[in-house]
Order: structure tokens, then C-alpha cells, then sequence
């Protein structure tokens, strides 16, 4: 698995200038806490494994995978000097994700915060998480999970509720696909938008995220700490965070999930 990553990230058009390390594991806890727990971090290191046994999602969640079927990854950045650029960050991740879809010939969608959906199904998911030193932060961790060769029993045997029906790469589009190749795409175009990032084009960054947002226009209902909000999704602001036009005017949301 991953014999010839190695070679394509040295050559990479843009994976060659970010990515430093890859660090394979066969089998681990989580990767995001593999790479919170590395004592000596270094941006451009990129933990793989082939199984997580206990894979965490936002909210607390479990993330599910399955040996060998899935995409299970965290690259570890610098924690940005600006530190409300920070938010730009799971952006430029889901471009990265919808850009290697559309590569293997899936559309698909952003769900606000940082979903990934194909047909209204979810198929990939990202969790940024920081470590801190001496209380302040100094590494992101980007964990990124996307189904890749999963079929419908995959999911039907777990016992997990999800909250939005979960899908694969395969079960869109009945291929298998190469571990290996769909990886490879995922890194350089995460390359891509970290160094688009790293020259501060925060623009290009949004300009990208937007034009993949699937909510933007649509009433929706936001659950926020507990509460439920009721707008029309009208933008996304410079942190991130979603403005919703309600009948109390414009309102930033700053956490929460929509409720499907
Ligand atoms: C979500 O949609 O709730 C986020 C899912 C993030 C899953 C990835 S898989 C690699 C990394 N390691 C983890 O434990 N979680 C992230």
C-alpha cells in the first residue's frame, strides 16, 4: 500500500514544496492524535495509516473507516502567526478534497461547516485540531477522511447513527479506485492551497469554497449551541463563520451544523 507515494510527492507540482515527511503507520488510535502526540513536529509531515480503530470526527463523533477502503490522513501545518487566518484552513482543505473528487469524476458539495457531499450523502470529512506548548498553539493537525472503496455493507454493519447518509467514492460512481493515485491528488492539491495560503490569497481561497457551497441561497436551519436558527444562507465571512439573513437581519454563526 503507498509503495510509490514517496516518489510522486518528491515530484509533485506542488506536494514537492510542502510536503516534508510521510509517516506510515499500519494500524493507529486516530491520526489526529498521532500527530498532536509527536513530540518533535515539523509542517509538511503527513501521518497515513491503513486502520484506525477509533477515528474522531467533529462534535465528539466517531469517524468510521475501513482497512485498506479508506483515505485516512493528517498533515500537520504551523500554527498561523495571524491567527484569524485560522479559519482558512478547513476551507482550503475542503477545495483540496473537492478538487481530487472532480479529478476522479465526482461533483460534489460543500456542507457548512466542512462537510463533503456527493448526492446529499456524505463522503469525506475534516477535523483541524491544535496542539499547544506552554499554552499557546503551535501546530494545526488537518485530519481528512474520505470513503473510498466502501460498499453499502460497509456501513450497514457498523453501529453507528450517522446524521447524514454516509457514501464512497465507488458506490457513486460503481469503480474501484487506487489508493495510491486518489492520495497522491488529495496531497498535492492540499499543497496547492497551503501555499496559496502561506501568500496570504485568502481570496482565491474563498473565491474556490463558495463557488462549491451548496447551501448558499437555501433557507436552512442552523443548530448553535443548543439553539436552532432559521435564515437563508448568504455568505461566509473572513473567519469563517456562516451569515444567515433572518427575520432579525444578518447573523453570524460562528459553530453549529446545519440540521438536515
Ligand atoms: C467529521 O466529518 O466529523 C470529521 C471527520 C474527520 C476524520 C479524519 S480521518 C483522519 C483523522 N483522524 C481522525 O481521528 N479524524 C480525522
Amino acid at each position: 500500500m503507498y509503495a510509490n507515494l514517496k516518489d510522486k510527492i518528491r515530484v509533485g507540482t506542488y506536494s514537492r514544496d510542502f510536503i516534508k515527511d510521510l509517516i506510515f503507520l499500519n494500524s493507529v488510535d486516530s491520526t489526529n492524535s498521532y500527530g498532536l502526540s509527536l513530540k518533535a513536529k515539523e509542517e509538511g509531515t503527513v501521518i497515513l495509516t491503513k486502520e484506525q480503530l477509533d477515528g474522531r470526527g467533529r462534535n465528539k463523533r466517531p469517524w468510521h473507516s475501513v482497512k485498506d477502503k479508506s483515505i485516512i490522513t493528517s498533515i500537520m501545518i504551523n500554527y498561523p502567526e495571524k491567527s484569524d487566518s485560522i479559519s482558512f484552513v478547513p476551507l482550503l482543505s475542503a477545495n483540496a478534497i473537492i478538487e481530487t473528487l472532480d479529478s476522479f469524476g465526482l461533483s460534489s458539495k460543500i456542507k457548512w461547516p466542512n462537510d463533503i457531499l456527493v448526492n446529499s450523502k456524505k463522503i469525506s470529512g475534516i477535523l483541524c485540531e491544535s496542539s499547544f506548548v506552554k499554552g499557546r498553539s503551535n501546530f494545526i493537525v488537518v485530519g481528512i477522511g474520505i470513503n473510498i472503496n466502501l460498499d453499502n455493507d460497509d456501513f450497514v454493519q457498523e453501529n453507528v447513527d450517522y446524521i447524514i447518509k454516509p457514501t464512497s467514492l465507488k458506490m457513486e460512481t460503481g469503480n474501484h479506485f487506487n489508493l495510491e493515485d486518489v492520495l497522491f491528488d488529495l496531497l498535492n492539491n492540499f499543497s496547492k492551497w497551503i501555499l496559496e495560503y502561506k501568500k496570504s490569497n485568502y481570496h482565491a481561497i474563498l473565491e474556490f469554497w463558495k463557488n462549491n457551497w451548496s447551501d448558499i441561497g437555501k433557507e436552512i436551519t442552523v443548530v448553535n449551541q443548543n439553539k436552532l436558527v432559521t435564515g437563508i444562507a448568504h455568505d461566509i465571512s473572513l473567519r469563517g463563520e456562516l451569515i444567515l439573513q433572518t427575520d432579525n437581519g444578518l447573523e453570524l454563526i460562528n459553530s453549529g451544523e446545519i440540521k438536515t
